[in-house]
């Protein structure tokens, strides 16, 4: 018997069996009520009761060590034998699970800030609560300026001092120049707010780019130059500026940028009201009372500022009719982007 012990636990130690099914037949030679083992156990019972102690031992021994080959081959089988089944196919395409996408204004806005990036404009932001320094009194607004107004502003407190929603991402130009002296060259992405009410043409949010150039001799010229190669490597290398003068606090002279009409290509249609042309930007020479106020010396220094609405130009490249889209987040207006980035 004991022979017989250590012949099967050499079989089974070499034992092979890579699909379920030969799995199976070693269960049965083995292991099943017909099996090997359950042999043993019945010619146990005959054995003479002095060798009956170290014989259970040795039986106990080969019934743990088969059972562990049996769940050994049984794991292996089943992993290898998934992939060689042939009741997998395996040219099936894989699952594919639903992604979300970048929101249209996420998009434009990462495009306009690589274009300025570009050209050495560095990204700075600052706060969406701001005070009244930062939005209005630092950038040369008079104390009546309509902009102050209830009106147009959301105001947090009033006393001691304003406190309130920024109405445009000009309060980053203070914010930084506050901390840093020429050269400055930056960009400020950011949400600012205004009391509106909501329609498809205006919003009590919105989100803009500010851009500001401070050093020494820098000119309107140059502010022309860098607003023409954003245009043209936004909408294409065929786009026409036209700046007209204009009028704001923080600027002198002012001016507001038009390209030609990206729709209809200059010649006139619905959307540019029939002139070829659309509106998408202000800009100007900062103001010396500007440059004061954050203590940069205008006699030494001098630079240009813009400024931009983001849905504006999200508008015109995506055609977007209705500006409530952009915070309603209809997945099936947001899947309309998926393949934009
Ligand atoms: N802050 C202006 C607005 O919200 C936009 C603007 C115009 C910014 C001219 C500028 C600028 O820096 O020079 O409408």
């Amino acid at each position: 018997m004991i022979d017989k012990i250590a012949s099967i636990k050499e079989e089974v130690n070499g034992y092979q069996a890579d699909t379920p099914a030969k799995v199976e037949e070693f269960r049965l030679k083995y292991l099943s009520k017909k099996g090997a083992l359950s042999a043993l156990m019945d010619a146990f019972r005959t054995v003479p009761s002095d060798q009956k102690r170290e014989l259970g031992q040795k039986l106990n021994e080969l019934k743990t060590f088969v059972t562990e080959r049996y769940n050994y081959l049984k794991e292996n089988a089943s992993l290898s034998g998934s992939f060689d089944s042939a009741s997998i196919d395996l040219t099936r395409s894989a699952t594919s699970f639903p992604v979300g996408s970048r929101h249209p204004i996420s998009i434009v806005k990462n495009d306009i800030l690589r274009i300025f990036a570009d050209m050495g404009f560095t990204i700075a932001e600052g706060p969406e609560i701001e005070d009244d320094w930062h939005v209005f009194s630092s950038l040369n607004f008079p104390a009546d300026h309509p902009a102050r107004d209830m009106q147009d502003t959301f105001f947090i407190s009033r006393n001691p001092i304003d406190i309130l929603l920024r109405t445009h991402t000009s309060s980053v130009q203070t914010r930084t120049m506050e901390k840093n002296q020429p050269p400055i060259r930056i960009v400020c992405p950011g949400r600012v707010y205004r009391n509106e009410a909501i329609s498809a043409r205006a919003h009590c949010f919105f989100h803009q780019i500010e851009g500001l150039y401070i050093d020494k001799n820098v000119s309107f010229a140059d502010l022309r130059q860098v607003l023409l190669n954003f245009a043209q490597q936004m909408f294409g290398a065929e786009t026409k500026i036209r700046l007209r003068p204009s009028y704001f606090p923080f600027t002198e002279p002012s001016a507001e940028m038009d390209i030609s009409c990206d729709i209809c290509g200059g010649k006139g249609c619905a959307f540019c009201k029939e002139t070829g042309w659309v509106e998408i930007l202000g800009c100007g020479m900062v103001d010396p009372n500007v440059l004061k106020s954050c203590g940069i010396d205008p006699e030494i220094y001098s630079g240009y500022a813009f400024g931009l609405g983001i849905e504006r130009i999200t508008n015109l490249k995506y055609k977007v009719k209705d500006l409530r889209m952009f915070s309603e987040n209809d997945v099936r207006f947001l899947a309309e982007f998926e393949s934009a980035r």
